[in-house]
């Protein structure tokens, strides 16, 4: 057994992902073993949330990440041999993604399995839940941007401490995964999800905007960042993560270090207040650097 009976629907996802995709299976043990056990129990109860979303259809969610993993390790052969991403124009990610109901449905299955998998991805969430939401103030108004598989917004929604919580999202398919995952987990009130592309009249202000793995997507991510300044209140909060040397289908945008992002960020008018670097699963964050692999590097910012 992987993982410790201590940690049931974690251990019988790793297990069925495995049997599912047997080569992965030293992955999944350098994925777990350096875990801690305080670490193991917040991924059992993230497993939890992963499993009542996938519990329809769980052969499907496990086969869409095997799926995405294939996706992406053809974008990291180009992204090596070129050193850059394969697409450069929004027109083409939303005539090859956005726009493919079939194909964006299954990634963002496969992406809400990366959430427990990849360890950049399950940093990035609980240092979201931890470092941004856990010190938004009472009653704050919440926006997300490009909610997708829907986790980081369900956690603001399901924050006893938010007022109203939207979604805007420029993919309708994406829209319904996001709805659907919301039911699913079972809100008492299910925020308002629209869809809206982000540079077409964006309405209203928020005390806590979250753009998380949608940078990356811009083919102008300055004009995103302006936007993202409008629609944050005064004294509001971004929360920002960016995967860099980070290839996938639909990635446009990317930065050579953390550092570069962190002066792209302040160049548009941001005070970071906070960051984490997270290398990708089974990296440290200096081989992360020097071999430039992925790092999600996630931001608490305000306006300046
Ligand atoms: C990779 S998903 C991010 C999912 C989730 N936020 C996360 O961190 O895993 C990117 C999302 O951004 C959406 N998106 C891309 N461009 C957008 C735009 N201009 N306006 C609104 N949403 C956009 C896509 O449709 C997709 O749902």
């Amino acid at each position: 057994m992987l993982i410790s009976s201590g940690y049931p629907t974690l251990a019988r996802l790793v297990a069925e992902q495995v049997r599912l995709a047997p080569d992965h299976e030293k992955f999944f043990i350098k994925r777990f073993e350096a875990e801690t056990p305080e670490s193991l129990v917040r991924h059992e109860e993230l497993a939890g949330h992963i499993a009542k979303l996938i519990a329809h259809d769980e052969m499907a969610f496990l086969g869409d990440y095997g799926w995405l993993c294939a996706e992406q390790l053809e974008e990291e052969l180009y992204f090596r041999r070129h050193k850059k991403y394969r697409l450069s124009t929004f027109d083409e990610a939303y005539r090859l993604v956005y726009s493919n109901r079939e194909y964006m449905t299954r990634y963002m299955n496969g992406l809400l399995m990366t959430q427990l998998w990849w360890k950049n991805h399950f940093d990035v969430i609980d240092y979201y839940r931890r470092v941004f939401l856990a010190t938004n103030k009472p009653g704050y108004s919440h926006l997300e941007i490009g909610p997708g598989h829907g986790l980081f917004i369900y956690f603001a929604a399901a924050d006893r401490k938010a007022g109203g919580v939207t979604g805007w999202d420029i993919s309708e398919s994406s829209i319904n995964s996001t709805r659907d995952a919301l039911k699913t987990l079972g809100l008492a009130e299910m925020p308002a999800l629209e869809l809206q592309d982000l540079f077409k009249g964006p309405k209203g202000v928020f005390d806590s905007v979250v753009f998380s793995e949608v940078l990356e997507h811009m083919e102008d991510p300055r004009a995103a960042l302006d936007v993202l300044r409008t629609v944050l209140a005064p004294g509001g909060r971004l929360f920002l993560n960016m995967p860099i040397n980070s290839p996938a289908p639909d990635h446009l945008f990317n930065l050579d270090s953390p550092e570069d992002l962190v002066r792209f960020v302040e160049d548009a008018g941001f005070i970071i207040e906070n960051q984490g670097l997270f290398p990708a699963t089974n990296q440290t964050l200096d081989m992360a650097r020097r071999k430039k692999m992925t790092i999600s590097c996630a931001f608490v910012a305000r306006r300046q």
